[in-house]
C-alpha cells in the first residue's frame, strides 16, 4: 500500500503502525473483544493504540511490577496490557469516575482473565488516591497517569506519595497535537499538563523527560519520570 504523506500524515502515521503491530503483535482477540464492547456501550475510543498499550506492558515487566496503579480506567484496555505483565500475585489498581465504565471494564477483566489481579475503585481520582495515601498503601512499582487534565498536578503530586525510590511514573496525553507548547494557553489541559512538568522539573526527587509520539491515536506524546 501507498500512502500520500504530504496530503495526510495521518494515512502514513496509521500504515505504519499497522506495519509494526501486525508483524510484532500476536493477534489479539480478547483485547479486540474488549474495545467493541466498550465502542458497543458508547465509551469514546480514547484508549491508548496497541503498539502504546505494549509499551506500558514491556515498562511495567522492566519495571518487574507487581503493584502497578492507573488513574483512568475506561474500559480496561490499557489495564488488561498491565494486569497481563505481572507476576502472579501482582495487582493493578485502578482509579474510574464514571460508574458505567467501570462497569463495562469489570466485564472486560473478566473475559480477559485478569479480573482476579486488578481492583477497579470508583471515585474521583484525586479523592480515591487521596484514600490511598490515607490508608498507608504500599508503594506502588509503577504508576499510569491518563485521567481528566486538568487533575495532573495533582495526580503526580499523590503520585509522588504512592512512590518508592525506583517508582516509574508514565503520563499520557502530554502533547495533544502540540498544544503543549503554547505558554500562553488557558486550555485547562494544556495549563495541566505545563503544570505537571513545572512540578516534576522543581521536585529533586524525580528525573523525567517527555517524547512526542504519531500514529493511529494522532499526535500526542507520553511523559516518563523516575522517582530516586
Ligand atoms: N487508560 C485508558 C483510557 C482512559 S480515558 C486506556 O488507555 O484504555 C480517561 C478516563 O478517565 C475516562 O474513563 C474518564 O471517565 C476517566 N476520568 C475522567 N475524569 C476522572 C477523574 N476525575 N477521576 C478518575 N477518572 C476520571
Ligand atoms: C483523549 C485521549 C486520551 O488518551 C485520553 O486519555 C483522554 C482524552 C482524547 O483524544 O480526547
Ligand atoms: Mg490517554
Amino acid at each position: 500500500m501507498t500512502v500520500n504523506a504530504a496530503a495526510d500524515p495521518r494515512q502514513l502515521w496509521d500504515a505504519v503502525d499497522r506495519f509494526f503491530v501486525s508483524t510484532l503483535h500476536t493477534p489479539d482477540e480478547t483485547l479486540e473483544a474488549a474495545l467493541a464492547r466498550s465502542a458497543e456501550a458508547g465509551l469514546p475510543p480514547i484508549n491508548v493504540a496497541p503498539n502504546q498499550g505494549k509499551l506500558l506492558h514491556l515498562l511495567a515487566r522492566l519495571q518487574g511490577a507487581r503493584r502497578i496503579l492507573e488513574v483512568g480506567t475506561l474500559g480496561g484496555y490499557s489495564t488488561i496490557w498491565l494486569a497481563r505483565a505481572l507476576p502472579a500475585g501482582g495487582t493493578v489498581v485502578t482509579l474510574e469516575v464514571d460508574p458505567r465504565h467501570a462497569e463495562v471494564a469489570a466485564e472486560n477483566l473478566v473475559r480477559a482473565g485478569v479480573a482476579e489481579s486488578v481492583d477497579i475503585r470508583v471515585g474521583r481520582g484525586v479523592d480515591t488516591m487521596t484514600e490511598l495515601v490515607e490508608s498507608r498503601a504500599e508503594p506502588f512499582d509503577l504508576i499510569f497517569i491518563d485521567a481528566d487534565k486538568p487533575s495532573n498536578p495533582d495526580y503526580f503530586r499523590l503520585a509522588l506519595q504512592l512512590s518508592r525510590p525506583g517508582t516509574l511514573v508514565v503520563v499520557d496525553n502530554v502533547v495533544r497535537g502540540g498544544a503543549v507548547a503554547d505558554a500562553d494557553s488557558d486550555n485547562p489541559d494544556v495549563v495541566g499538563v505545563r503544570r505537571l512538568a513545572e512540578l516534576a522539573a522543581a521536585e529533586p526527587r524525580v528525573t523525567g523527560t517527555a517524547v512526542q509520539t504519531v500514529g493511529s491515536k494522532g499526535y500526542d506524546g507520553f511523559a516518563l519520570f523516575l522517582v530516586d
